[in-house]
């Protein structure tokens, strides 16, 4: 794993962060966030990118992160008390509802997970509802260049790999 993130980072992080990293690019190479950003990350996992994002946003900013996995934000909550973060919250969530009002955040980002979404068109409501004006989304996935076979598009476990 680098993907064009601070090397520091990477080398300060405990082993089993980098393990449980299942993103698919750097939703940071897109733009830097500023200090005192509030950052909402949709699918945290095991928190590397909050870690990431807390160092961008500083004291005066605040992380928040969702998942809809227990074990991921018990791993998360963990990952972020090794690495000595205080300026964020995660919330486990069951739907594809974001637990905030309106207009509440600078940034969302998001690393390997729309593509999950079963109801993209509503996540998307739903993040640009959570944005303040002016706010942007800046989120890394994979996309379908081509139709699948319908036996792969019907496999759950060909969907969860
Ligand atoms: C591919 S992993 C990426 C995790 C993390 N972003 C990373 O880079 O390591 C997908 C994560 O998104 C979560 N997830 C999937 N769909 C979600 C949704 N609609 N809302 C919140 N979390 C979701 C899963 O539980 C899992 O932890």
């Amino acid at each position: 794993m680098a993907l064009n993130y601070d090397k520091a980072i990477i080398a300060n992080a405990p082993p089993e962060l980098l393990e449980s990293f299942c993103g698919v690019g750097n939703p940071f190479s897109i733009a830097k966030l500023s200090p005192g950003d509030q950052v909402l990350d949709i699918g945290c996992g095991a928190g590397f990118d909050m870690i990431v994002a807390s160092e961008q946003v500083g004291k005066k900013g605040k992380v928040c992160g969702i998942d809809l996995t227990e074990d991921m934000i018990n791993r998360a909550r963990k990952n972020m008390a090794l690495a000595a973060i205080t300026n964020f919250e995660i919330h486990h969530v069951d739907t594809e509802e974001i637990p905030y009002p309106e207009q509440t955040f600078d940034v969302v980002t998001s690393n390997g997970v729309i593509n999950l979404s079963p109801q993209k068109e509503h996540l998307f409501k739903e993040i640009f509802r959570v944005l303040k004006p002016g706010g942007r989304l800046q989120f890394v996935d994979i996309v379908l260049k081509k139709e699948l076979p319908a036996s792969l598009a019907a496999s759950p476990d060909a969907w969860s790999q």
